[in-house]
Parts: C-alpha cells; structure tokens; sequence
C-alpha cells in the first residue's frame, strides 16, 4: 500500500459583487458570471446570449480575493471584440469569467428590471 491519498477539489461558490448597482449574487460553482446573474433576475448587456462572439457582456474586475482563472482561446478572442478603450488586463466577458472566490466588477448597464405588476384578478373586461 502506498498511502497516497487522492485529493479531489471540488469547485466552489463564488460571491460576486456588482458595482454601481451595488448588489452582491452567488454563483453556483463552475457556473459563468452572466448566466448566474440572470439567473438571479439581472439584465445584462449581450447579443449573443453566453456564446462569445459579441464581446458586449465585458466586466471589469476590481477586486479578487483569488488569482481568476486566465482568459481561455475563446475568451481572448471575443474580448478583441470588446472596444478598444475600454480593453485592459481586467476586463474580462461576464460570460465566460467563472470566478471561485470573491470578487467586485463594475459594469454600468446591469441592471435589475423592475418586476412587471400582475394583473388584477376578478377584473372585468
Ligand atoms: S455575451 Fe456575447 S461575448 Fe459574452
């Protein structure tokens, strides 16, 4: 017997807070930074919808407790189509970044709609 133990890590939440709209969401672990905030009921800016290509989804990261987890080919690529002045080392796509610690980004068009009022019931029409 050697006495080797295997480790597995499993991936971990992530707590994200969302500046200037000032709220902070959890991510489920491995799971994108747009997808879990609409999840979450927030609007973020995309065409695409999540398939790196439109480079809209752009976050800048402001804080990380953890190293992130480096752009991968597809990342890199789609954030060639994020506009120039706004690129930088902490500019990432919200829809590709899965971060594991905690972490702050800015990214002024998210937004949380405001809930659409249900219709009265019993109303006569
Ligand atoms: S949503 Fe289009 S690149 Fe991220």
């Amino acid at each position: 017997m050697s006495g080797a133990v295997a480790l597995s890590v499993a991936p971990q939440e992530a707590e994200v807070r969302i500046e200037p709209l000032g709220e902070t969401i959890r991510l489920r672990p491995g799971e994108p930074l747009m997808r879990g905030a609409q999840r979450q009921g927030l609007s973020w800016p995309t065409i695409c919808h999540g398939q790196a290509f439109c480079g809209q989804c752009w976050v800048r990261v402001t804080d990380s407790a953890e190293p992130l987890p480096e752009p991968d080919a597809k990342e890199r690529n789609a954030l060639r189509a994020v506009p120039s002045h706004l690129q930088g080392p902490t500019v990432r796509l919200a829809c590709q970044l899965k971060p594991t610690g905690t972490i702050t980004v800015e990214r002024a068009q998210v937004s949380r709609p405001a809930p659409t009022p249900k219709p009265e019931q019993g109303q006569a029409e």
